[in-house]
């Protein structure tokens, strides 16, 4: 049965309706180096979450993170792990889902967008799309995330806007509507003019830290004061007149569904449309929005809590030992202490810890709402993609595997170890920091790890080893393509035996194929038209997975 959005208005609904309107929530898609932490830093700026920018990522060889915890990230200098930043902005709260810095780790960027309502595609100015940026944009496609691009390093050279823009339409298919529009480039770069009030606002560095003050003129002033060169004025303003002739109407429907992006020029490092970006993305931005579920749509305003388990992080701090399970809010108002229904097992739970997060600091919540993430401890109880719920049964559709690249047996040269061993592995799959596959020939009982970067594996081996006092060694299994076979071992039986691949099972006891490359793939896709693969896994609920 479906819920309705427009129950009587008692005082408590209509509060948290209204605390549901305040909210609004994102995550940041880019590549490396594009300018992420930059902009993150800026943004928690004008919320006021940090004094000073810097607190974020300091200066020089030191680049840490205030989201980066675990000792790997300090010595690799990366960011591997996500958290959460809230802060407020101008009447509105605003939940800023970090994503792992690092390539390898975008599985962990994948499940965190199943918890985003909006995106932020960040872009280097010079580069324009890059990999990365594609690979995740594909995961926002596929949820019909609203996409906001923000093309950064304006102050340096870059590539022509129009040309920029239509890579975008051209290659990922997504229209775009220019909220403002760039004078000059690099070292003639002098402010942009926004599109809607037709005011020019004038690029100025700001200081290292500071909020910038953007002086803002009309194009007659901007010309007549001298502020910017005639020729880059005009030449900025006829491109305009084109996309206005030529180009797509801001439509907030096509904006919502994914299909047309509000796109922003700036220059995070220089703190350069930051703040014009953050207002308009306040107005444009999709509120929390309803949910699918087994009980249908569940609309944020319903008056039972809600929410699923987006990500586990084991040991956030070495010193307690702990486990947190991450809860995307999706309805109702959640408070400290309730007592709650847990979806997959039955059992009735009560949340009596919950965190709020913020890089290392931590704070107890008292309540949350739709749209907000807070951060249970997790007695072994919660696996990724769980509900919470009070009231009428409510479960959240599952979150989806993304296809691993890269396989290793991972070998236990201790048996008498084993029982660490195995305890850490099952753990750490159920956190998701890797996937679990195993051999058809069940008398080869090792694990293979299947990850998207090597790095991950690393990071699985150093945990173990940390975390769980046990060494392990690694043995590449030359694979690099991996699809789930749609039917299951009945559909894989039917087309009898197949080449250059290898059969495995995961950790639901699917058929998994691996390939050496995408030649041998399509290869059998030529061979087999009838096998129907998939690059994601499908949805797994209310099943336990095969432990080692
Ligand atoms: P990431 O998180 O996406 O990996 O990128 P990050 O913010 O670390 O930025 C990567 C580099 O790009 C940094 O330089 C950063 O200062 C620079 N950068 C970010 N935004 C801008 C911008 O708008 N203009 C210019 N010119 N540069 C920008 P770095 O040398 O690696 O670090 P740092 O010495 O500046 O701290």
């Amino acid at each position: 049965m479906t819920s309705t959005s427009a129950p009587a208005a008692t005082p408590e609904l209509q509060a948290l309706a209204e605390a549901v309107a305040r909210r609004r929530n994102f995550a940041i898609i880019s590549h490396p180096d594009a300018g992420k932490t930059t902009l993150t830093e800026k943004l928690l700026l004008y919320g006021g979450a940090i004094q000073q920018a810097g607190a974020v990522k300091a200066k020089g060889e030191q680049r840490k993170v205030t989201s980066d915890w675990m000792e790997l990230e300090k010595q690799r200098g990366i960011s591997i792990t996500s958290t959460v930043l809230q802060f407020d902005y101008s009447g509105s709260t605003i939940n800023l889902l970090d994503t792992p810095g690092h390539q390898d780790f975008s599985e962990d960027t994948y499940r965190t967008l199943a918890a985003a309502d909006n995106a932020v595609m960040l872009e280097d100015a010079a580069k324009g799309l890059e990999p990365q940026t594609r690979k995740l944009f594909e995961v926002c496609r596929m949820r019909r995330i609203p996409i906001f691009t923000f093309i950064n390093k304006m102050d340096r050279p870059g590539r022509e806007p129009l040309e920029l823009l239509d890579e975008i339409e051209q290659e990922l298919g997504l229209a775009c509507w220019p909220v403002n529009w760039p004078i000059g480039s690099g070292d003639r770069f002098r402010g942009v003019i926004d599109r809607r009030t037709q005011q020019v606002i004038l690029f100025q560095r700001a200081e290292r830290g500071r909020a910038s003050e953007e002086k803002v003129l009309s194009v007659e002033e901007a010309r007549s004061s001298g502020a910017v060169e005639p020729e880059l004025l005009d030449a900025a303003l006829e491109e305009l007149e084109l996309l206005e002739a030529a180009g797509n109407e801001l439509d907030l429907e096509l904006v919502h569904a994914g299909e047309l992006s509000p796109v922003f020029f700036g220059s995070a490092m220089t703190n350069f449309g930051v703040r014009p970006f953050l207002d308009a993305f306040l107005e444009l931005a999709q509120k929390p929005i309803p949910r699918s579920s087994s009980a249908g749509e569940i609309e944020p305003v319903r008056p039972g809590f809600s929410g699923f388990v987006f990500k586990l992080q084991a040991n956030m701090d070495p010193r307690h030992r702990d486990r947190v399970a991450f809860v995307r809010v999706c309805s109702g108002k959640f408070e400290k202490d309730m007592t709650v229904q847990h979806a997959r097992t039955g059992k009735t739970i009560r949340l009596s810890r919950p965190q709020k997060l913020f890089g290392q600091d931590r704070a107890v919540v008292e309540d949350a709402y739709p749209g907000d993430v807070i951060g249970l401890n997790n007695p072994g109880m919660f696996a990724i993609g769980d509900t919470l719920y009070l009231g009428q049964k409510v479960e959240y559709e599952g979150i989806p595997c993304f296809s691993p690249e890269i396989f290793a047996w991972l070998r236990n040269p201790n048996p008498s170890a084993f029982k660490s061993f195995r305890k850490g592995v099952n753990e750490l799959r159920e956190e998701g920091a890797v996937q679990i596959l195993y051999d058809t020939d069940q008398s080869k009982r090792d694990p293979i790890l299947a990850a998207v970067g090597q790095l991950q594996l690393e990071v699985v081996q150093y945990r173990l080893e940390s975390e769980y006092g046990v060494q392990t060694r690694l043995e590449p299994l030359g694979y690099a393509v991996a699809r789930w076979v749609v039917g299951g071992w009945p559909a894989l039986e039917k087309v009898g035996r197949i080449f250059n691949c290898k059969t495995v099972r995961d950790a639901w006891d699917r058929p998994v194929l691996l390939f050496k490359n995408e030649w041998n793939l399509n290869q059998l896709g030529e061979d087999h038209p009838d096998l129907e693969l998939s690059a994601v896994a499908p949805v797994v609920s209310g099943v336990e997975p095969i432990a080692l």
